[in-house]
């Protein structure tokens, strides 16, 4: 892992976003800490630990929502920990898929593009604005940067973004298939049907705007030759429903090769539809309690 004080600061915060228009700097090729505007909250920054500054709010304990010490360096060893699995699991390759993060109202932190995954240092992590825009970090950020977003700003419960290209499901995706039969009861209680979008190319607008109209209904999407989206209120969750996705199209396989596929009728369906309803109610009740 490269020693902070070794590292060219580019950390931007762009003060339009917060509290005004002016853009503000911090940091140097030295590592020390800049603020270059009068009345900006004090950034502290201790010799050794990873970039990711301490916001202290002063002025009566203003808050921009960017106090972010704990959970922006959870954040990233949760990005870590994520990404080495969905390598290791075989649902990303060489430097394929990418992982996201809300880290409070304003910013999010995401992978950068065209490395491994599975093989990230804390450091390698890139935090943005709402609109993409890179606050802090070293690295490019994600060419998926504008899906992730699309998904944030569309859907206030969402805090984590996954995208991945696990072989099975991303088979169905290149056969123009979607995951939608009722098949599986238990997948119809996690996810419900999983909707191909049609094909755009990866890293444009155009494939966010092919999304639009599935994001607010559905927690998992393939994407026509290209891949998986998956989505959820914390990253343990976005990152099991891709798991989810991967598994229910290998039963799917089976199913295709058996050739005596039985879908459950409409009322089944339905009656599981129900119950969803009401474990992801029981589900946001319990993380409100926690
Ligand atoms: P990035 O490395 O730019 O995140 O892209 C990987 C990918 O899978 C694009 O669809």
């Amino acid at each position: 892992m490269q020693h902070p004080r070794s590292c060219t600061l580019r950390w931007r915060v762009l003060r339009d976003q917060l509290r005004g228009q002016e853009k503000i700097k911090i940091g140097n090729q030295h590592g020390n800490i800049i603020v270059s505007a009068r009345d900006w909250p004090k950034i502290h920054r201790k010799s050794g630990e990873l970039p990711d500054a301490t916001v202290l709010c002063g002025e009566g304990n203003f808050s921009l929502g960017l106090g972010f010490a704990m959970s922006e360096h959870e954040s990233r060893l949760e990005i870590l920990r994520f990404g080495k699995m969905l390598h290791e699991r075989g649902l990303i390759a060489a430097t394929d898929g990418n992982v996201s993060v809300r880290i409070n109202k304003v910013s999010v932190m995401i992978t950068p593009t065209c490395l491994c995954k599975g093989m990230l240092n804390a450091e390698d992590l890139v935090v943005v604005d709402m609109w993409g825009r890179k606050l802090l970090g070293f690295r490019d950020v994600s060419s998926e940067i504008d899906m992730h977003m699309t998904i944030y700003r569309m859907r206030p419960d969402i805090n984590a973004v996954v995208h991945a290209h696990p072989p099975t499901a991303t088979g169905f995706a290149a056969c123009g298939l979607a995951l939608d039969q009722a098949l599986i009861s238990e997948v119809l209680l996690s996810l419900g049907a999983v909707p191909l979008a049609r094909y755009a190319t990866p890293g444009t607008s155009e494939l966010s705007e092919v999304l639009v109209p599935l994001i607010p209904h559905h927690d998992a999407v393939l994407m026509a030759n290209h891949g998986v989206v998956t989505y959820g209120c914390n990253l343990e969750q976005a990152y099991m429903n891709m798991e989810t996705v991967e598994h229910f199209a290998k039963i799917a396989l089976v199913v295709k090769q058996l050739g005596c596929a039985n879908p459950l009728p409409a009322e089944q369906v339905s009656k599981l539809d129900e119950m969803r309803q009401r474990i992801q109610s029981y589900k946001s009740e319990l993380r409100s309690r926690a």
